[in-house]
C-alpha cells in the first residue's frame, strides 16, 4: 500500500482510532452499567477486561491488520489462500454495515437534539419553574415525538450519511486523519468542561458516591459478562475496524504502545462521562432509574439543562460532544467496508465511498423509521431497529472475534508474534502472554459470553 493511504502522524493514527473507540458506548452505556455492577466493583472489573482482553484482542486485530496491509476480507485472504478463512473477515464486514446502518440513524438524533438545542426548540415553554413531574413528562414527549416521527429522524441521518461521504471521500490522511485531529482534543475539552461544571454542582458529592462507592456484592457473573461485552463493544472490537485502520498505520507505529493508549483513552472518556452524568443527575434530584441509554441523554439530561442558568448553551454543548463522539465512530465503521469494495473490487476511492454510502440513504431509512412509520415491522418480535442491534451486537462480532483469535493464535501465530515486536525492533517480553490469552483465554471466555446471550 502507498505511503500516501497511511495515517500520517502517531497522534493521529491514535486520534483516529481513539475516535472509533470512543462513542456512545462511553456515554449512555458506561455510567449505567457501572452503577448497576456496583460502581467502583464495576470499574475494577471493567479495567481487568480491557486489560486482560480487550487489549491482547486489540492487538490480534492491529497485527493481523498492518501484516496484511489490506481490509478485513483481503487480510485473511492473504495470510490463508484458497481456504474459508475469508468467511471469518467476511463476518465483521456484513456485521459493521449493519451496525452502521443504524448507528448512523443514532448518530442523527444526536444532531437533531444540537439543532433543537440550538434553535431553542427543545426548550420552548419550559422554565425553572416547572415542576419536575411536569419537566420529565414534557421531555418524554418530544423524544417519543421526536424518535417517532418522520422527517426529523430522516433527515437528520441524511446529514449524517452526507458528512461520512464527505470526510471518507477525502482519503485517510486528509479525510479521516485531519478530522480526528481536531475532534478528538475538542471532545476531551468538552468533556473536562462539563465535568468541572457538573462537580461543582451543590450535591455533586452525593452523585459521585452513587457512581463509585464501591459494591462488591454486586458482582455477580452476569455483571463480569456485561463488563466483557462492554469493553468489547467500547473499543470497537470484532467488527473490523481495528484491522481495517491498522493496514494504515506505518511499519514503525509500537503496535503495544498504541493498544494502551487507545484502550486508556477510552477508559479515560467513560469515567469522565460518570463523573459528569452522575453529580448532575443527584444534584437536581432526578430519578436515578432512568440512567441508562436514551432516556438519560434525551429525558434526563435535557431536564437538567433546563434546571441550569445558560440552558441552551450547555444543551448544545453537550450535543455537539455527542454529535462528535458518534460521528467518529460512524466513520471508523463505513470505512471497513469502504476500503473492502475498494481493494476486492479495485475501485477508485471515490466510487468505492459511493457504493458503500449511498445504500444507506435506503438502509439506514428502515431504522430511523422503525419507531414510527414502520413500528409494525417486527422479525422475531423485535423492531427492525433492536433486531439489527441485537444480530449484530450480540451474535455476529463475538462470533468474528473467536475465529480471529483462532486465526492469529493457532493458524498464524507468528504473524502475531513479528507484529507485536516490529519484528524485533520493539520489546518483544508480552509476546507470550498475549498469544497465550488469545490461543486460550479469549475464546472460551467470548464464547461463554456468546452462550449466555443465545441461551
Ligand atoms: N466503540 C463505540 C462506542 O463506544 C461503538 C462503536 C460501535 C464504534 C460500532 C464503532 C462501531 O460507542
Amino acid at each position: 500500500m502507498a505511503e500516501k493511504n497511511k495515517f500520517g502522524s502517531k497522534i493521529g493514527l491514535v486520534a483516529a482510532t481513539v475516535g472509533s473507540a470512543i462513542g456512545l458506548g462511553n456515554v449512555w452505556r458506561f455510567p449505567a452499567e457501572a452503577q448497576q455492577g456496583g460502581g467502583a466493583a464495576f470499574l475494577l472489573v471493567y479495567v481487568l477486561c480491557v486489560f486482560l482482553l480487550g487489549i491482547p484482542v486489540m492487538l490480534a486485530e492491529f497485527s493481523l491488520g498492518r501484516g496484511a496491509g489490506t481490509d478485513a476480507v483481503g487480510a485473511y485472504r492473504k495470510f490463508a489462500p484458497r481456504s474459508p478463512w475469508w468467511i471469518a473477515g467476511a463476518l465483521p464486514v456484513v456485521a459493521s454495515y449493519i451496525i452502521l446502518s443504524f448507528y448512523m440513524v443514532v448518530a442523527g438524533w444526536t444532531l437533531g437534539y444540537f439543532l433543537q438545542s440550538v434553535s431553542g426548540a427543545l426548550y420552548r415553554g419550559v422554565d425553572v419553574a416547572t415542576p419536575d413531574a411536569a419537566l420529565d413528562g414534557i421531555f418524554a414527549a418530544r423524544m417519543q415525538e421526536y424518535i417517532c416521527g418522520t422527517s426529523g429522524p430522516l433527515l437528520n441521518t441524511y446529514a449524517l450519511i452526507a458528512i461520512n461521504l464527505g470526510v471518507l471521500l477525502m482519503g485517510v490522511r486528509k479525510g479521516i486523519e485531519r478530522i480526528s485531529n481536531v475532534l478528538m482534543p475538542l471532545l476531551f475539552v468538552l468533556l473536562l468542561v462539563f465535568c468541572s461544571v457538573s462537580l461543582s454542582l451543590p450535591g455533586a458529592a452525593e452523585g459521585l458516591k452513587y457512581f463509585l462507592a464501591p459494591d462488591f456484592s454486586k458482582i455477580t457473573p452476569a455483571v463480569v459478562v456485561a463488563a466483557l461485552g462492554q469493553a468489547f463493544f467500547s473499543l470497537s472490537l470484532g467488527m473490523g475496524i481495528l484491522i481495517t485502520y491498522a493496514a494504515y498505520y506505518p511499519k514503525r507505529t509500537r503496535l503495544v504502545r498504541t493498544a494502551v493508549t487507545v484502550s486508556l483513552l477510552d477508559m479515560m472518556a467513560a469515567v469522565l462521562m460518570g463523573f459528569i452524568i452522575f453529580p448532575a443527575v443527584a444534584s437536581f434530584g432526578l430519578d436515578g432509574a432512568e440512567m441508562e441509554g436514551t432516556a438519560l441523554v434525551f429525558v434526563t439530561l435535557p431536564e437538567v439543562f433546563a434546571r441550569m442558568p445558560a440552558t441552551q448553551l450547555w444543551s448544545s454543548m453537550f450535543f455537539f460532544l455527542l454529535l462528535v463522539a458518534a460521528l467518529t465512530s460512524t466513520i471508523s465503521i463505513a470505512e471497513v467496508s469502504v476500503s473492502f469494495v475498494q481493494n476486492r473490487f479495485r475501485r477508485s476511492r471515490r466510487s468505492a465511498c459511493m457504493i458503500v454510502l449511498v445504500p444507506l440513504f435506503l438502509l439506514s431509512a428502515l431504522s430511523a423509521l422503525s419507531f414510527g412509520m414502520l413500528d409494525w415491522v417486527r422479525i422475531g418480535g423485535l423492531g427492525i431497529f433492536d433486531f439489527l442491534d441485537t444480530a449484530a451486537t450480540n451474535f455476529m462480532l463475538p462470533v468474528a472475534s473467536i475465529l480471529l483469535c483462532l486465526f492469529m493464535g493457532w493458524r498464524k501465530p507468528g504473524i502475531l508474534r513479528g507484529e507485536l515486536c516490529n519484528y524485533g525492533s520493539d520489546d518483544s517480553r508480552l509476546r507470550g502472554p498475549v498469544l497465550f490469552i488469545i490461543r486460550w483465554v479469549a475464546p472460551l471466555l467470548i464464547l461463554a459470553v456468546l452462550a449466555t446471550s443465545v441461551l
